[in-house]
């Protein structure tokens, strides 16, 4: 343990070898265990997959096959706030194409980027499933409906007062 903060190489390597004992090391494992360093680091890292290779039967090929399989895996960290704008078809005839330009400049960064102080992750997504609040912003998982460049904006600025 180097003590320097969470989430270098050996905390990485220390909790992958918890996970490995906790959800077992064979082949078929390869979901829960990734999903298990998912809970823990928010993202996939790159030497957490390194780790599990070199301790399991899985190869760095496999489990980078799975992680980019699924859509659920992130191989990049991600803010400790996740913005999806929906770009499904609904949303973005009511305009969810303005929407994401308006966060977009807001926070400084372009659609699937990350704040460079960790606090925002911007994506797109496909349809949240509630058409008719179109167009739609989930912020950690809360839909906002009926969201346009201003409100949208407001939803960060909302964020940074409280
Ligand atoms: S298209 Fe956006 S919620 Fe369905």
């Amino acid at each position: 343990m180097c003590g320097v903060n969470m989430g270098c190489v050996c905390d990485i390597k220390k909790s992958v070898d918890e996970m490995i004992e906790r959800v077992g090391s064979s082949v078929e494992m390869a979901i829960p265990l990734l999903q298990a360093v998912q809970s823990k680091f928010r993202y996939i890292p790159k030497e957490a997959i390194e780790h599990i290779a070199s301790k399991t039967e899985m190869t760095e090929t496999k489990l980078y096959g799975v992680a980019t399989f699924y859509s659920q895996f992130r191989l990049e960290p991600v803010g400790e706030t996740i913005i999806r704008v929906c770009h499904g078809t609904a949303c973005h005839v009511a305009g969810a194409e303005g929407v994401t330009e308006a966060l977009e400049k807001r926070m400084g960064i372009k659609d699937g980027e990350t704040t460079a102080d960790g606090k925002y992750t911007l994506e797109s997504v496909a349809c949240l499933g509630c058409c008719s609040l179109a167009p739609v912003v989930s912020v950690d998982g809360e839909i906002h409906a009926k969201v346009d460049r201003g409100s949208a904006v407001e939803l960060i600025e909302e964020r940074e007062k409280a």
